[in-house]
């Protein structure tokens, strides 16, 4: 653990110890990967401005992300089969957010189960939908979420089709995986995720599982999966979605001013601004160039979360420099998980918060309400 000082010291772990296919699942963007690589280059552009002098005591990382009080600006973000990470890696993950007093999201394509999570946890957490051509299984997933109690809907809008992944093609990932020789080698190579996974895992896709018209068995949640993203959805659809929910709704995948003016007459309660970790549209700007715009669009209407690259303390600092309220983080948390299981998420949140204490204090400030534009550098050398 002494060793293990920033996130990239996760992800060196993680991917000593996670089979190929599945941390090569995380760490892999769409296409050339060209967006995926500017989410991170580019908050190295943003330069701190340093002040000295300025009494630094009584510093505090507490603030709201919508109307929620958390111990940082830092919720995790919904990733799919985070269980292939670490066995019951959902659970864990969940429970780790807890304790560090930040909000967790559950993926609708997660390994566990709500209500798995929601017995693994005592306070509530967020959920993330996908909107699938079975309506009947959305409503019901809907209705889960809120009878397990979770305290905010996360509508991802910018996965109605599937950016294409080299790497998970070339490593034979499908979902549910379908194991080859080669995979066996794999995993036979990394005894300890084998060993966790023999000790926990007994669950399968359990939010589709058995929820979704005639999905039984692991070849018919296989077929199910590959047709259900659907390509007719549009922002008719919040409105339903909105009116079944009835609680607090965010909308995540936006990039674009004029989609996040659209998002903001839903009546929703917060957008992410995310391209979706660099796995869908390469060739798009990296989200943390784009926040300015859309800050100026809708600052004044809908709060502006922001995710995609966020590696450290300092990262999160200039996205809310730039007018974001909260951020997520996915790759980071994941890459503790397959490190070391719920410690590792522990781990990976310990870092950004202690990096982004340090850093609020060198830029002269004490707490989350005073980072504005006037911790950022006018000239970028
Ligand atoms: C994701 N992401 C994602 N988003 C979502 O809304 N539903 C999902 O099921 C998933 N699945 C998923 C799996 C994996 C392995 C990754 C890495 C990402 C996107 C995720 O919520 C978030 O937008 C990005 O991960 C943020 O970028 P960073 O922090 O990973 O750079």
């Amino acid at each position: 653990m002494s060793t293990i000082l920033e996130i990239a010291d996760l992800k060196a772990l993680a991917k000593r110890r996670v089979p190929k296919l599945f941390f090569d699942y995380a760490d892999s963007g769409s296409y050339t990967e060209s967006t995926y690589r500017a989410n991170e280059s580019d908050f190295s552009k943003i330069k701190l401005r340093q002040r000295v002098l300025v009494d630094m005591s009584g510093r505090s990382l507490e603030t709201t992300m919508i109307g929620e009080k958390v111990s940082m600006p830092v919720a995790l973000a919904p990733t799919g089969l985070t269980g292939m990470q670490h066995a019951d890696g959902e659970m864990l993950a969940a429970q780790a957010a807890e304790e560090f007093g930040v909000p967790f999201t559950l993926s609708t394509m997660s390994i566990c189960s709500i209500e798995d999570v929601a017995s693994a946890t005592k306070k509530p957490f967020w959920f993330q939908l996908y909107v699938m051509r079975d309506r009947d299984f959305v409503m019901n997933l809907i209705d889960r979420a809120k009878a397990a109690k979770c305290s905010a809907l996360v509508l991802t809008a910018d996965l109605q089709i599937l950016g294409q992944r080299h790497k998970d093609l070339r490593n034979g990932l499908s979902a549910p995986p379908r194991l080859t020789p080669k995979h066996l080698y794999q995993m036979a190579t990394r005894p300890r995720w084998c060993w966790n996974m023999l000790q926990t895992s007994r669950r399968t896709f359990r939010n589709i599982h058995g929820h979704a018209k005639g999905v039984t068995d692991l070849a018919s949640l296989n077929a199910w999966t590959s047709e259900q993203f659907d390509p007719q959805l549009s922002w008719k659809d919040v409105e339903w979605i909105r009116e079944r929910w009835g609680g607090k709704l965010i909308i995540k995948g936006i990039l674009d001013a004029e989609d996040a003016k659209l998002a903001a007459q839903t009546g929703a309660d917060a957008i992410v601004v995310s391209n979706h970790g660099g796995r869908q549209l390469d060739g798009a700007h990296s989200s943390i160039s784009m926040l300015p715009r859309i800050v100026d669009a809708v600052g004044d209407k809908i709060e502006i979360h922001l995710d995609s690259g966020i590696r450290s303390g300092q990262d999160v600092l200039k996205a809310m420099a730039l007018g974001a309220k909260g951020t997520f983080i996915g790759r980071p948390f994941l890459y503790g998980l397959g490190a070391m299981g719920k410690p590792g998420v522990t781990k990976a949140l310990e870092i950004i918060r202690k990096e982004m204490d340090t850093t609020m204090a060198l830029c002269g400030k004490r707490r989350i309400e005073e980072i504005d534009h006037r911790i950022l550098a006018e000239n970028p050398y």
